[in-house]
């Protein structure tokens, strides 16, 4: 894996300072990356802006048209190199993020509001995603054209992860990044289009997605469709996919998640209230993975909700361009005026638990608890830093385990206990992809820790695991998820 940087070091801090400071009020110029060359008169510019900042123009981006996209559609085709050579070109287009560090940390923080140290995970994992795959280039009969359509909130890694595992089985790409980070998308495009990609294999097709997105998904000329956001977008592919393209063509969908932890009274309580932060909290909750709903056993319920909550008054909040900074903004008005109006309902039952301060400008939502009874109480996904508290009794366990799969999602769950026992039961009993235990729920690590959803959170196989290439591949290995 990726060496990335360590932030605690004075030198590796100066040194990216250094690298990002060029790219500090840099405005940048993006649109379509065609196979062919198209003027782009009849383009749509979207000016593209910093969720921390709003003031901060981080540039403009051109959308495609619709004969961008028929053009784009009729010069796509597999990438025929030798799977040598796609490796190769894989590697070396994981070399060139690594050297150009400094201008994506700089776009991964004004773009998409991350912190500091959530870009460095980010461009740690694309490379890793770059390189794992590259592995798994072989001569094996590509399926055709694949469109990638990917989520902003891992702007830089998800969107490569898609693309390089479609490349590395030899499938032409036609990417669809999300609007509000199609900059970064866009840059990491030309660096794989340097590093060899050639551009009938790869073509980037900023826009929307109800417009671009549709109209990708729903082409006979595709072969395949991956995807990663929200269910309610994959359910709207998986019906365009159904009335257009081929029964063969695979929909590869990782999708949302309701996720619980579980803290029972045998848990570390100054481990629990770390993990319970890091993963509700961390990247201003916009992360799949992410905490939602949290149960802790009665007996503890006190102790560490006051734990907990002096904790979170200890988060500074602020713009992702400071370092010190902890949570950042979420990544636009829309998405804060829909996470706001989930607390203030909750405030109007009287259920809020605790709330920081909203710093001034910029799209922030400050973390907050709310009580609930269980996962039963929440009816959809929200993205942001919302944790929702409910307690639980040991005689409860199976009842808590029965409400969150009876919830049809199964993205991640958190156990804290010193029980062996309680781990074993737990696992056997919950259709969740990623069970995490004594630790936080957040985050993989490409190659040894694959990642992915059960039922209403995804289609399988795992990302970064050995099942996700041959699923690009006609020959298929295996279906079974990892
Ligand atoms: P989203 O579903 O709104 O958008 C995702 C992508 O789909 C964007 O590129 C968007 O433009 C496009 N799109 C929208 N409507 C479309 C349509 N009708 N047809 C085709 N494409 C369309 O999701 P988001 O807000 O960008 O991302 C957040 C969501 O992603 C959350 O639900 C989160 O849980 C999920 N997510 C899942 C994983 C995972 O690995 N399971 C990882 C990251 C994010
Ligand atoms: N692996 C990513 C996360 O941890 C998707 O949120």
């Amino acid at each position: 894996n990726s060496k990335g940087f360590d932030l605690r070091d004075p030198l590796e801090l100066a040194q990216i300072e250094q690298a990002r400071a060029p790219w500090a009020d840099h405005r940048w110029q993006g649109g379509p990356l065609l196979a062919a060359d198209r003027d782009g008169a009849d383009r749509e510019t979207i000016d593209q802006v910093n969720p921390a900042r709003p003031n901060d123009r981080v540039g403009q981006v051109g959308y495609a048209s619709p004969q961008d996209i028929d053009a784009a559609l009729d010069a796509a085709g597999p990438w025929q190199d030798a799977p040598e050579r796609r490796a190769e070109v894989l590697r070396r287009a994981a070399d060139l993020y690594e050297e150009h560090y400094g201008e994506l940390f700089a776009l991964i923080g004004r773009e998409a509001g991350k912190s500091m140290f959530d870009a460095v995970a980010e461009l740690r994992e694309a490379v890793d995603f770059l390189r794992y795959y590259a592995n798994f280039a072989t001569a094996d009969a590509p399926r055709g054209v694949f469109t990638c359509i990917s989520p902003w909130n891992f702007p830089l890694a998800i969107f490569t992860g898609q693309i390089a595992a479609a490349l590395a089985a030899g499938n032409g790409v036609l990417a669809k990044p999300a609007e509000t980070t199609s900059l970064i998308a866009w840059r990491a495009t030309q660096l794989l289009h340097d590093a060899g990609v050639p551009r009938h294999a790869l073509q980037l097709l900023p826009g929307e997605g109800r417009v671009v997105g549709t109209a990708l998904s729903s082409d006979a000329r595709v072969s395949g469709v991956c995807f990663t956001g929200s269910l309610p977008t994959a359910q709207a592919i998986n019906r365009a996919m159904a009335e257009n393209l081929s029964p063969d063509a695979p929909l590869i969908a990782e999708t949302g998640g309701l996720n619980a932890m579980i803290v029972d009274s045998t848990a570390l309580p100054e481990q629990a209230v770390r993990d319970i932060l890091a993963s509700s909290f961390q990247s201003a909750g916009q992360r799949c993975s992410a905490l939602r709903v949290l149960y802790v056993q009665q007996d503890v319920e006190d102790k560490i909700l006051e734990m907990l909550h002096g904790a979170m008054d200890e988060l500074r909040m602020g713009d992702p361009w400071h370092l010190e900074t902890d949570v950042g903004p979420v990544i636009s008005s829309a998405a804060k005026q829909g996470i706001e109006d989930h607390i203030a309902k909750a405030r109007s039952d009287g259920r809020i638990l605790h709330r920081l301060k909203t710093p001034g400008r910029g799209h922030y939502v400050a973390p907050v608890t709310i009580r609930v009874n269980g996962v039963e109480d929440i009816e959809k996904e929200i993205f942001g830093p919302v944790l929702h508290v409910a307690r639980f009794d040991a005689s409860d366990l199976d009842r808590v385990l029965g409400a969150v799969n009876a919830s049809g999602y199964g993205l991640t769950f958190g156990l804290h206990t010193r029980i062996d026992d309680r781990v074993q039961h737990v696992d056997s009993r919950l259709n969740v992809g990623n069970l995490y235990v004594n630790r936080n729920q957040i985050g993989a690590i490409v190659g040894s820790q694959p990642f992915g959803g059960e039922g209403l959170s995804g289609t399988g196989p795992k990302a970064g695991g050995p099942h996700y290439v041959p699923r690009f591949r006609a020959a298929q290995i295996s279906r079974k998820p990892s």
